[in-house]
């Protein structure tokens, strides 16, 4: 009897994560049946990766509304997921990350005594509010979860330090490399008019996207103001800024630079159009932890608009740097890498601190073997 697969996932860089995952358990019908549900705490963002990689769910507990607190988005995930839980009984349900939909999955999972395999796991910046929730979010996972699937080595020694038994610990890379390298392989022109006229931009793109909760409000002003100084200072280089839908940032945003020549505000684009825009960029900035790991991938410098990182790897290989979001220390460490040529080519080598491509096919084989199932 194959072992029955729950894979839970809401948000966009979770899909992204998660798809290798699904992909790869399809492959596998007589070890494993994959059930996909998806709490939809992104609604828009989550259904185009689910396009981008052919996956339909099996639910779709459509739990997103405008402005949602934490509170809401936890309560209504716990009972949709444990409503689908017990009908459906999987063997494990894997979560993926440090949303709030990953850790009421595993807590779904707890409550219904069944087992829980965390992905990505062991990320830790050890400070409870820096990113908030997302700290609490993993950790609270990481105590319930039975397998641990830590990207690194790094993440792998957070665990251990934290007490978890090492023979429930595998490191396999981050599935965000293996979405990526396959996608960024493949030959791409851009469907949106507005993209492709963007992409044929001459000029140097500096890629921007901000929306942690940390980041609202004056942080966000500060970022802006940063930007502004930017195109002001190089008009050679022009900014491509992808807006996250959430009102609370787009209100700071767009009143901010819809009127600043050499900004580009755009949709968060689909993840096909994202990878390849991410290609042509020449530096990123970003409080976004995916695109931390996919940057280096591509050999495109980081600046991270955040105090804390989670994902050091990239800071000591020297593709990131931690530029917090103090509107001068955002101007000058820009500037710095747009006119600093040493500088520049120091930061933009290509490395794969986080993967190798084949982390989802590690993880299914583990599983497999945890169920006797290899
Ligand atoms: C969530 C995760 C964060 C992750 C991020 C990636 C939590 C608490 N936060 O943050 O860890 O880094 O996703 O993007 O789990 N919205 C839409 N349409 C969409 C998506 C969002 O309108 O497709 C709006 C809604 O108004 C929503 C708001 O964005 O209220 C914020 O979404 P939410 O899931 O609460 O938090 P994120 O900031 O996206």
């Amino acid at each position: 009897m194959p072992i029955k697969v729950m894979t839970v996932f809401g948000t966009r860089p979770d899909a992204v994560k998660m798809a290798p995952v699904v992909l790869e358990l399809k492959k596998h019908p007589d070890k494993a049946r994959a059930i996909v549900a998806v709490t939809g705490q992104h609604r828009e963002m989550l259904q185009q990766v689910l396009d981008a990689f052919s996956i339909t769910p099996d639910y779709n507990l459509d739990i997103m509304q405008q402005k949602q607190t934490l509170a809401e988005i936890t309560s209504r995930a716990l009972t949709g997921l444990e409503e689908i839980i017990k009908k459906e009984q999987p063997d494990i349900v894997l979560a993926q990350g440090d949303t709030t939909t990953t850790f009421t999955a595993s807590l779904a999972a707890f409550y219904n005594k069944v087992a829980v395999g965390h992905i990505e796991a062991g990320l830790r910046t050890d400070n409870k509010y820096d990113p908030f929730p997302e700290e609490m979010n993993r950790r609270l996972t990481g105590v319930i979860a039975d397998l641990h699937f830590p990207p690194t080595e790094a993440a792998k020694e957070n665990l251990l330090a934290e007490g978890v038994d090492p023979s429930a610990i595998h490191v396999t890379g981050n599935t965000v490399l293996d979405a990526l390298l396959s996608s960024a392989a493949k030959p791409y022109s851009f469907s949106d008019p507005n993209l492709a006229k963007i992409a044929e931009l001459s000029g140097r793109m500096i890629l921007v996207t901000a929306h942690r909760r940390e980041n609202w409000g004056e942080p966000m002003q500060r970022i802006c103001n940063a930007i502004k100084r930017i195109v002001s200072a190089f008009p050679d280089a022009f900014v491509v800024f992808a807006v996250h839908k959430n009102p609370i940032v787009r209100d700071v945003v767009f009143p901010a630079l819809s009127a600043t020549p050499g900004v580009h505000l755009i949709e968060p684009p689909d993840y096909l159009p994202f990878v390849h825009l991410l290609k042509k960029a020449y530096l990123v900035l970003t409080d976004s932890g995916g695109i931390q790991e996919e940057a280096p991938a591509l050999g495109k410098p980081v600046l991270v608009m955040r105090k804390t990182t989670e994902r050091p790897e990239g800071v000591e290989a020297g593709t990131a740097k931690l530029v917090g979001t103090d509107e001068d220390e955002i101007f000058s460490s820009t500037s710095e890498l747009l006119t600093n040529n040493v500088l520049y080519n120091r930061m933009a080598k290509a490395i794969n601190p986080y993967g190798d491509g084949r982390a989802a096919q590690r993880i299914c084989q583990i599983i497999f073997k945890y169920f006797g199932a290899a």
